[in-house]
């Protein structure tokens, strides 16, 4: 259908980049990049008005736009254009261009695949530097030399598809890529963009592999001149899967999201207000840094408390009632003191699930005077109770 409103305009359109790769991978993916060779917010318009949907956003300078379709389909569209860096890692001046110049200034070949959508040609690859064929044989290659210096971050983005993929860097690119390190290229790149290409490497499930290539390549520096992720971080990393089982096996229903998991281990060394510093500067959310945070602030009292003999219920409970699952499981991850799995395993099952048959609602029903001291009464019965110094009758 898409193809079609193309046709009815006289425009070529295509579907470039990610979806493509990952198509032939056998990949699901679900972002739709097109391009058409044309005026691409023109399309998105027609296409709007055609197939039911709305423009969420359109940018002038770029042509670019994004379309949410009513059937639930959101598209990123694009004027084929290419792009000039004035200087390196400048922000793109744009100008209209064919498909081939707009392909030719992408990051990897296996990144400049499109497939054509009209009508009479639907569904044919466009392969014009070689993208299928290192697709094939797991190579990660840049279109020309100047790649790495038109964009740093596609120094970071080698990295991660190279892990994701489990491809290798070609060599004149690895070459490049050291080039461009010994250049200091990545220091012309914006704190947002760069957090942002390390926000998404934690998203990867390699994300503890990338990590030692960033390190390896010595990377880590332009995050912070104290990070390091060694095989000691990456041990520690590679146990996540085993504490989300246990968990899992637990019968705990809520998710634990690696990324946090990942982003804890990396700031450990770093002392509080460093974390708080570096997470800020790279434009990490809120939520993120107190977790981090938490890393440093009171993860050695806590593991200490747990591991006091003839310690009570309610103690535990107040402590960790606090927390969240993925600060729960880095004590997890960090402990080697079955104790404090055990504590942690007691709140998550039993202690958290200890609830009150009566609250202040039916002491008042009862024709009794509320005050604060009802909070306090039951608070109490909440605290015998999970020292089981009650049974669920009394
Ligand atoms: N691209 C590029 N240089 C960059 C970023 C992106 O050339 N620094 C191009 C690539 O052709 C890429 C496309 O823009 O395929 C879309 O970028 P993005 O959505 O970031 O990446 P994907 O390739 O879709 O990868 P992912 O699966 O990680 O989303």
């Amino acid at each position: 259908e898409v193809g079609k409103v193309a046709d009815d305009s006289g425009l070529n359109l295509y579907i470039v980049g990610g979806f493509v790769r990952d198509l032939i991978l056998g990949v699901e993916n679900l972002d739709i990049d097109l391009v058409v060779e044309g005026d691409g917010i023109e399309f998105a318009q027609k296409l709007v008005t055609e197939l039911d949907g709305e423009i969420k956003e359109s940018h002038q300078d770029f042509g670019t736009a994004i379309v949410n379709l009513n059937n639930g389909l959101k598209l990123d569209i694009a004027s084929s254009r290419i792009e000039y860096y004035e200087y390196p890692a400048a922000p793109p001046q744009v100008e209209a261009a064919s498909l081939k110049e707009d392909l030719f200034r992408r990051d990897f070949t296996t990144n400049a695949l499109a497939i054509q959508l009209n009508s009479k040609k639907f569904g044919k690859l466009i392969d014009y530097f070689g993208g299928q064929e290192d697709l094939d044989s797991g190579l990660i290659r840049v279109l020309h030399n100047f790649s790495f210096i038109d964009d740093p971050s596609r120094i970071l983005r080698a990295l991660k598809f190279s892990n994701r993929y489990d491809f290798e860097i070609e060599s004149l690119t690895r070459e490049l890529i050291e080039h461009a390190i010994d250049q200091d290229v990545i220091k012309g790149l914006t704190t947002g963009r760069l957090g942002n290409e390390l926000a998404l490497i934690l998203m990867e499930k390699v994300a503890p592999e990338i990590l030692l290539d960033l390190n390896r390549f010595n990377l880590l520096k332009y995050f912070h001149p104290d990070l390091t992720w060694t095989e000691k971080e990456y041990n520690l990393a590679l146990k996540v899967t085993n504490i989300k089982e246990w968990l899992e096996g637990l019968g705990i229903e809520e998710e634990v999201d690696n990324c946090y998991l990942y982003l804890m281990i990396l700031v450990r060394s770093l002392d509080k207000d460093d974390i708080r510093d570096f997470l800020l500067k790279f434009k990490f959310p809120n939520d993120l840094v107190s977790k981090a945070i938490f890393v440093k602030e009171e993860v050695k009292e806590i593991l200490n408390l747990l591991l006091q003999s003839r310690l009570q219920s309610t103690i535990v409970y107040h402590k960790l009632n606090d927390l969240s699952i993925e600060e729960m499981a880095y004590l997890a991850l960090i402990t080697d003191q079955p104790e404090v799995k055990e504590w942690i395993k007691d709140y998550l099952v039993k202690l958290r699930r200890i609830e009150l048959e009566v609250t202040g609602k039916d002491i008042i029903e009862l024709g009794h005077d509320p005050g604060p001291c009802f909070r306090r009464v039951l608070s109490k019965v909440k605290d015998k109770k999970l020292n089981g110094e009650l049974d669920s009758y009394d």
